[in-house]
């Protein structure tokens, strides 16, 4: 019995949580696996009510459970940051989710921006050092306000921190079994200190995985390459910025972020699924977000608790209706709306 802590937050995560909680419970009855669900709240319209984000009650509470499935938070009434930092990145650094893994697939070549690219040469997963760098939050103003003022922004990097993800990436390659080549994306020409570190922990660590391919790119070329050449990649390894970034592009060439997930990964601990794509609420109750991101990050969340063989099916039956059903993957111009998307992939989904 799995116990899934839903957080469905603000905007559409709600309404693409749900379609995703559909397919979750066909699956269910498809693989034989039984869970139970719980909602938590945590949100931009919570907060309004009550001021509350996530505290270290909430972080207990959510330690029993055996995986996280998270729509969106952010709420254009609270001002920026608020949100983010309180609920998203305070669960992300309270659970340990040290890993932001975030597949890049391309599943219908109708649907990707660059020309000429098919499936097979948009295939890579980016591993997204997910707890530390300019993430962390630290720094200071000095002089706030006059015409002196400094403000510092810190990168923090451990060597802990780094090796951890670094790990977690080359055991990836080794079993993603493609092209088994994992690529380190920094910027040891400027950010002398980070990457230093970086770069010798990813050299030492590869001494360990003679079979998998090393390369390095810094990560301006990077966005160059996953527009040039895609095929190029296989596990790209990255700190929590630079991941943040070329995700984004990522989606983009993978058809959008309706079809983007991710998965906030503590190998140890609880992990927590998400679509990338944010709470999107102009398109709020309106029934005509693509769900497909939520649905496969629930893929993502089974795949972690152990049942490969029902996130399989999700992204057999994801590929299936990308490939004939749907006339594009953005908001309100699918051909169908979010319920009738959820519908076609729990029709779809075979044992
Ligand atoms: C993401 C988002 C978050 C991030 C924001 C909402 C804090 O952009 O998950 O990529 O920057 O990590
Ligand atoms: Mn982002």
């Amino acid at each position: 019995m799995y116990k899934i802590a839903v957080i469905p937050g603000d905007g559409t995560g709600p309404e693409v949580v749900n379609e995703g909680l559909k397919v979750l419970e066909q699956a269910g009855k498809v693989f034989g696996f039984k869970y139970e669900t719980k909602f938590f709240d945590f949100s931009g319209q919570r907060y309004l009510k009550t001021g509350k984000l996530v505290d270290d009650s909430d972080v207990e509470e959510l330690k029993k459970y055996n995986a996280i499935y998270l729509g969106a938070v952010g709420d254009p009434e609270v001002k920026p940051g608020i949100i983010e930092t309180g609920v998203l990145l305070k669960l992300r650094f309270a659970l340990d989710q040290y890993i932001n893994l975030r597949p890049v697939k391309l599943y219908n070549s109708a649907y990707c921006p660059l020309k000429d690219k098919q499936p097979e040469d948009i295939d890579f997963v980016v591993v997204r050092e997910n707890s530390e760098g300019l993430y962390k939050g630290m720094g200071e103003f000095k002089d706030k306000g006059t015409k002196e003022e400094i403000a510092i922004q810190i990168s923090y990097n451990t060597r802990k921190g780094v090796e951890r993800c670094i790990r977690y990436a080359f055991e990836c390659a080794r079993k993603r079994n493609k092209k088994k080549k994992l690529t380190l994306c920094g910027k040891t020409n400027v950010l002398t200190y980070a990457w230093d570190l970086w770069q010798r922990t990813f050299n030492e660590v590869a001494k360990e995985y003679p079979d998998v391919t090393t390369d390095y790119a810094h990560v301006d070329a990077t966005t160059m390459w996953f527009v040039k050449n895609p095929e190029w990649f296989d596990v790209i390894v990255t700190d929590n910025l630079f991941g943040d970034i070329i995700t984004d592009l990522g989606a983009m060439i993978q058809g959008g972020m309706g079809i983007a997930a991710g998965g906030n990964i503590n190998p140890q601990g609880v992990s927590m699924f998400e679509p990338i794509g944010g709470s999107a609420p102009k398109y709020t109750g309106k029934n005509v977000i693509n769900p497909l991101a939520a649905i496969c990050a629930c893929g993502m969340m089974l795949e972690n608790l152990g049942e490969e063989k029902a996130a399989k099916a999700i992204e057999q039956a994801v590929i299936g209706i990308v490939s004939k059903d749907l006339k594009s993957l953005a908001a309100g111009k699918m051909g169908y709306s979010t319920s009738q998307i959820g519908d076609l992939v729990v029709k779809n989904l075979k044992g």
